[in-house]
């Protein structure tokens, strides 16, 4: 009989416009995980909700998040694409996972501490509950595996500390996820700040490069990328954080391993490695961003595929939340 495939599970809020962040610690591993996994994809629009969104603008980045799943390689016929609010299991799980969770581990979480102090005039209880939820997303489908960047660790963490709480208190019943973390680009730094993490939301246009971004301004934006007054393209994160992150993105990019990029540019200035970094970002992103385009202008076939992965994960999630229900006490009929 043939062996059940291990299952992968991750999301993305629709916020901001996407980064070569996001897309070097998690978006590029899809395709091929699909090939050997059983892969559920999310649009995390309840974890949106957290900070101050304009309706109208979410909706929008909604669907044009599921457009560039599509045009990043995920096929719908085989992995699941859903959207988080249309599967009504994760806001009820959160519910149940709540009360197995402290608030003091919630206070403690990283985010949550450089959010509030970003948002000051709206810490809301979303914001500290945020972990919850998202532990609820990958526990309904008892993901084994989930790819993302260094800055979810914590929250991994402590989704695999309620799967254990949970399954300790009442009975084995989730499965204790692992995260899967690239080699290279599952830190990918600011620009113009390279021991920052490269973020969706920072204000300096010229410190993120988004997915949306065309040829010139991805030219413009690394010709203007802080490097140092050595001139040695050498992998050295302490010493060489600027070179180091332009190394990583031209990895990711031109799928070379960091040693192959290292012997590539030996000799060469900085000018010119900038200038190669930027290319390998530009060929990169002008299909997806063609194919992105070509999906958005057929919204009822985005719209099937919604409608499809939902109910396809609202047949895994209900499961799940039945039996957490049932262990916990509550009333079924
Ligand atoms: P979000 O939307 O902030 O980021 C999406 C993914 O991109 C990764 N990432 C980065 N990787 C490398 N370098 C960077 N500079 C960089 N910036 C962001 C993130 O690590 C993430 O993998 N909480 C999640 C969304 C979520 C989720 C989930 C993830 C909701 N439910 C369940 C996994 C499983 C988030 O805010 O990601």
């Amino acid at each position: 009989m043939e062996q059940e495939k291990k299952r992968v599970y991750t999301a993305i809020q629709p916020t901001n416009n996407l980064t070569i962040g996001n897309y070097a610690g998690t978006i590029r591993s899809w395709r091929a995980l699909q090939s050997d996994y059983d892969c559920i994809f999310a649009v995390a629009n309840m974890h949106a909700l957290t900070v101050r969104q304009d309706p109208s603008v979410l909706r929008a980045r909604t669907q044009s998040l599921v457009a560039l799943y599509l045009a990043c390689g995920v096929d719908p016929a085989q992995t699941i694409v859903y959207v988080q609010s249309h599967v009504p299991c994760h806001a009820e799980l959160c519910w149940a996972l709540n009360t197995v969770t402290y608030v003091g581990e919630m206070e403690r979480m990283t985010q949550f501490k450089d959010k509030s102090a970003k948002h000051a005039d709206n810490i809301n209880m979303g914001l500290m509950d945020y972990p919850v939820l998202m532990a609820a997303d990958i526990l309904l489908y008892k993901a084994d595996l989930v790819p993302v960047g260094e800055d979810q660790r914590q929250h991994l963490e402590i989704a695999r500390d309620i799967a254990q709480r949970f399954n300790n208190l009442y009975s084995p019943t989730f499965t204790v996820p692992e995260g899967l973390f690239g080699k290279v680009g599952a830190k990918i730094c600011d620009l113009q700040d390279p021991v920052k993490k490269m973020s969706k939301s920072c204000e300096n246009p010229n410190s993120s490069v988004f997915l949306t971004d065309d040829k010139d301004t991805i030219m413009r934006k690394f010709k203007r990328a802080v490097t140092d007054s050595d001139s040695q393209v050498r992998y050295d994160p302490a010493a060489k954080p600027g070179v180091s992150n332009l190394l990583s993105i031209y990895s990711v990019f031109a799928d070379k391993s960091i040693e192959e990029s290292e012997k590539q540019f030996r000799g060469v200035g900085y000018g010119d490695f900038k200038l190669a970094v930027g290319e390998a970002v530009a060929n990169r992103l002008a299909p997806i961003q063609s194919e992105q385009a070509k999906l958005l202008a057929d919204k009822s076939y985005l719209d099937g595929v919604m409608k499809d992965g939902a109910e396809r994960a609202q047949a895994i999630a209900r499961k799940t939340l039945s039996k957490v229900y049932k262990k916990m006490g509550l009333y079924q009929i």
